[in-house]
């Protein structure tokens, strides 16, 4: 039996739960707002994501692979770093955790290595957020102008910049670290050879820890009679 490519799956678990928990954001945000155009463009906005993460939950499944829940993701790491309080920040926060998003499956799309079907996946994921980068960015100015001080949108922006930056290159660092090399670089011909290493290794590691029937039943018929 193939063995699924675990760096993928990992990869895609890391996207599924970068998509999850902006959804989650969403509805605290609607939560915080009120009647209006704001609910509505929050809905579609929520609808999105969320088909983003179902979206990232089949590609695992059709390739045989574990769907993993996270807790050192993205969101989970910007997270630490402090949180936003007001309305206007979580706006702020939210732009540039789009504009991350778009940025990375753009990274991945660039690469020659990338299959039919994930190639269809990172484009229908990437097609929905330039709207949501476009919606969030002009309500967060506008927010920032009804203040009285435009500059407070670029102030908050500048501010979230720094520790998403921080936080991408742990993460970026964190896969080199597991599986030789990261899909947000921009590919390198040696990458081909780790990712073979890489699924020659799975390959030998799931043929060892295979479970065999016959062994399984003779030792259910020891414990019978013991
Ligand atoms: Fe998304
Ligand atoms: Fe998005």
């Amino acid at each position: 039996m193939k063995t699924p490519d675990r760096h993928l799956t990992t990869v895609f678990s890391y996207y599924r739960d970068a998509e999850m928990r902006g959804a989650t954001l969403l509805l605290r945000l609607c939560s915080m707002c009120g009647p209006g155009d704001m609910q509505s463009a929050l809905s579609r906005h929520i609808m999105d994501e969320t088909r983003h993460a179902w979206l990232w939950t089949k590609r695992i499944m059709d390739m045989g692979g574990v769907v993993e829940s996270l807790d050192d993701g993205y969101q989970r790491r910007i997270g630490r770093e402090g949180l936003p309080r007001t309305l206007f920040d979580i706006f702020a926060l939210t732009v540039v955790v789009e504009q991350r998003a778009f940025t990375r499956y753009q990274q991945h799309l660039a690469r020659p290595d990338v299959d039919e079907e994930t190639r269809k996946t990172l484009q229908s994921v990437s097609a929905d957020e330039t709207w949501h980068i476009g919606w969030i960015e002009s309500a967060a100015k506008e927010m920032a102008r009804a203040q009285g001080d435009p500059t407070l949108y670029d102030q908050a922006i500048a501010k979230y910049q720094v520790i998403d930056e921080k936080v991408t290159q742990e993460l970026l660092q964190h896969e080199r670290n597991l599986f030789g090399f990261c899909y947000a670089d921009p590919f390198k011909p040696e990458d081909l050879e780790i990712a073979r290493r890489n699924r020659a290794r799975w390959q030998s590691e799931a043929a060892q820890s295979m479970e065999l029937p016959g062994v399984k039943a003779a030792v259910a018929q020891a414990l019978a009679g013991a």
